[in-house]
């Protein structure tokens, strides 16, 4: 029988790492990582739609993985287009919603076209939200959402709400992250959603991301409802 898990996440968001890693330690190119990646992927968004999380969020590609040599930049590019290209009937089938955050400056226009058409496609979707995070970083994100609310120039006490705020975010009406799983053993957030991530449950697992699968998932889970969010509270009053 299996086992029902007790406490499910609202919002569980990946780190996925170690594609590179994975690769190397085969003898095969990096890029091959990133392409075996797809498959993990897929299993994750399987999933969590199967398990009812109503939001998933990945970290697909950072600001700084600019600063990686150009093959290995355009082949993560052409993968994550690729994907995007692959999986959109799985989304249709599956009901699921597929929203694309990050800065679209850098992106080029066979890349914004197709995270346009799938979002587009996926927009009536209404299961699991899935939120694809490309060209991203948390530094960004809060600077961005400063800069719009310059521009709207809203009144001032609005400026000191952080509800206010967070609907600036490129995660606007999304829940805050109730769980982060990072893979390949890295214990850091790499600029991903560092304001909403004030209050997440960190989870790290040394499993590489091209190898990571339901099972793994599922014990990310399980360790999740066994933790005693406080929110600064104490148990008594929560
Ligand atoms: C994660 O795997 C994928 C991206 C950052 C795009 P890495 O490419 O960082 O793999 P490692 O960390 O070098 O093993
Ligand atoms: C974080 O992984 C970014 C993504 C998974 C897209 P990195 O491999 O780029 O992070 P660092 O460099 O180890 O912090
Ligand atoms: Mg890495």
């Amino acid at each position: 029988m299996v086992k029902q898990i007790e406490k499910l996440p609202d919002h569980v968001c990946i780190i996925m790492d170690g594609n590179g890693r994975w690769a190397l330690s085969r003898g095969l190119e990096r890029n091959v990582g990133h392409r075996q990646g797809v498959e993990a992927v897929r299993a994750a968004t399987e999933y969590a739609a199967e398990k009812g999380i109503p939001y998933l969020s990945l970290f697909a590609f950072s600001e700084e993985n600019w600063g990686r040599p150009k093959s290995e930049t355009d082949a993560i590019m052409s993968v994550i287009v690729n994907a995007i290209h692959n999986e959109t009937p799985k989304m249709m089938k599956n009901n699921i919603r597929c929203v694309f955050i990050g800065d679209r400056e850098q992106l080029d226009n066979k890349a914004l076209k197709r995270m346009d058409d799938c979002m587009r496609q996926t927009a009536g979707n209404t299961g699991m939200t899935l939120i694809v995070a490309v060209n991203y970083s948390g530094k960004w994100d809060i600077l961005q959402a400063v800069k719009r609310l310059l521009e709207e120039n809203p009144p001032a006490e609005q400026l000191l709400s952080p509800e206010v705020f967070s609907s600036y975010l490129s995660t606007a009406g999304v829940p805050e992250p109730d769980l982060m799983i990072r893979t390949s053993g890295e214990m850091r957030i790499s600029n991903f959603m560092l304001w909403q991530m004030a209050y997440t449950e960190l989870y790290f697992t040394p499993v590489l991301w091209p190898d990571f699968r339901k099972p793994d998932f599922e014990a990310a889970l399980n360790a999740y409802s066994n933790r005693k969010r406080r929110f600064g509270k104490i148990e008594e009053s929560i």
